[in-house]
């Protein structure tokens, strides 16, 4: 068991000093939350799981996170096999239209897989994707019981592999760290469930919310280690979003380059009503071909083949006095294949995007110093909200990196995606 496993064995819940809430909330909310209110649990349906079902099922949930970088657009998922108290194989889903991690799990424990348990993070597939159904696979080895973590999302599945098992003879016991397996998969529930991409608004501010000083200068807010973290998270996301504006002040580049990355770069889009970018920015003249941006009908056609004879796409888009068609852009992205979507700047993407409730999730970096004057992080253009109508943020965390902190926030919960 693990050092909170051991902790929440000997305090209730209110009894955790707040130093740990702080530092350790997401972990010990999900173990809480696991334990205690399951939507299963709530129905009286939750089974009583044994420790060495905790343990294997915490097994695959670290295989599923292996996948992080691998397996998009489909979900984290991780298989573990066991068969009289011993593991007989092990899985993850590594890639898209590759093998799911209850066949790698299968193709490891070969003829040992028979009368075995198999733990895994999210519901076997019970249709016919890239690959055949899951389902199938497990009947015809002979697998006895199947602990699931979560019910898939996904309207083609949603329960019906787990009915399939059921009706089958197996024992199908369904919501061990449910929890965990579903955070570790926000993105996918909310592609899946809503069609459109995942949004994230990234933010390096003074403690007093600005973005850079009176004469637009950003460089650099955060530490090396903030920074360090934020190609980081680049890695993690599909396209990263900026205006015009932070494209002709900051001229960056968005690629992630954090030490020891060899995987693909985001995809970078820029809003430009006009089109009328500086042909030397850089995200225009390196790796052009990751570019793509977004104008209006005002841009005319020599500013779009300006840009295109550069390598960069543009898409046309609908635009009106505010700017462009942002609900346009969210849906345009999700056709072109964006899941994640990182916005990173400026103030009026970021107040736009947040009025237009297009933000899920919001990582705000604060650097221990205050400007006074400078550029507020957010400016909205729509009407003032009184505090009753403020943007609430739900599964708040702060973690410290080097000298400054990391605020980690949701407009909505995904959780809310898998109950429905
Ligand atoms: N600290 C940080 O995290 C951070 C991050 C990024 C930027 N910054 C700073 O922010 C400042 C730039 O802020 P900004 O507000 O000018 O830049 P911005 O939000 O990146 O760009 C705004 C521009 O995007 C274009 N746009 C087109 N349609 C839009 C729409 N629907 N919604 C929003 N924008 C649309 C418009 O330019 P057109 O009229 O040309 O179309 C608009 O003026 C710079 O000083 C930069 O250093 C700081």
């Amino acid at each position: 068991m693990d050092r909170i496993g051991k902790l929440s064995t000997t305090l209730r819940p209110n009894q955790f000093p707040p130093a740990f809430w702080v530092l350790r909330s997401a972990r010990v909310q999900d173990y809480q939350e696991n334990r205690f209110s399951l939507p299963e649990r709530k129905k009286g349906m939750m089974p009583i799981f044994s420790s060495d079902d905790h343990r294997f099922m915490r097994l695959a949930l670290k295989l599923a996170a292996r996948a992080l970088h691998a397996c998009r657009p489909n979900p984290m998922v991780g298989a573990v096999l066991v068969c009289r108290g011993s593991v007989v194989g092990e899985g993850f889903h590594g890639r898209a239209g590759g093998p799911h991690a209850e066949i790698e799990a299968l193709a490891a424990a070969g003829a040992a897989a028979r009368g075995a348990t198999l733990y895994v993070t999210l519901e076997p597939c019970c249709h016919h994707g890239r690959t055949p159904p899951c389902t199938r696979a497990l009947l015809e080895a002979g697998v006895v019981r199947v602990v699931v973590a979560t019910r898939d999302p996904n309207p083609a599945v949603s329960g019906g592999g787990i009915a399939e098992l059921r009706q089958a003879g197996l024992s199908v016991d369904v919501g061990l760290l449910g929890t965990c397996a579903r955070r570790m998969n926000d993105a996918f529930a909310w592609h899946t469930v809503t069609g459109k991409p995942f949004t994230t608004l990234k933010l390096a501010m003074t403690l007093d919310g600005k973005i850079a000083d009176s004469w637009g200068r950003s460089q650099w807010i955060t530490g090396s280690e903030a920074r360090g973290k934020v190609h980081e998270l680049r890695s993690q996301v599909d396209a990263i979003l900026i205006g015009a504006g932070t494209a002709r002040q900051d001229n960056p580049l968005l690629t992630c380059r954090h030490s020891g990355w060899s995987g693909s770069q985001p995809r970078r889009i820029i809003l430009s009503s006009r089109g009328d970018l500086d042909l030397e920015l850089r995200l225009l003249r390196e790796s052009p071909e990751l570019t793509w941006v977004f104008v209006g009908e005002e841009a005319g056609r020599e500013a779009r083949e300006r840009l295109e004879s550069l390598g960069a796409s543009v898409v046309a888009c609908p635009a009106d006095a505010g700017g462009l068609d942002l609900g346009f852009v969210v849906a345009k992205l999700a056709e072109l294949g964006v899941q994640r979507l990182l916005i990173e700047g400026g103030a009026r993407v970021a107040g736009d995007f947040l009025e237009a409730g297009l933000i899920q999730r919001v990582w705000f970096f604060y650097a221990p110093m205050l400007l006074g004057s400078g550029r507020s992080g957010i400016s909205g253009n729509g009407e003032p909200l009184s505090l009753g109508r403020a943007f609430g943020l739900t599964r708040t965390s702060v973690r410290r990196i080097g000298s400054d902190l990391w605020v980690e926030g949701f407009l909505m919960d995904p959780l809310d995606l898998w109950e429905r």
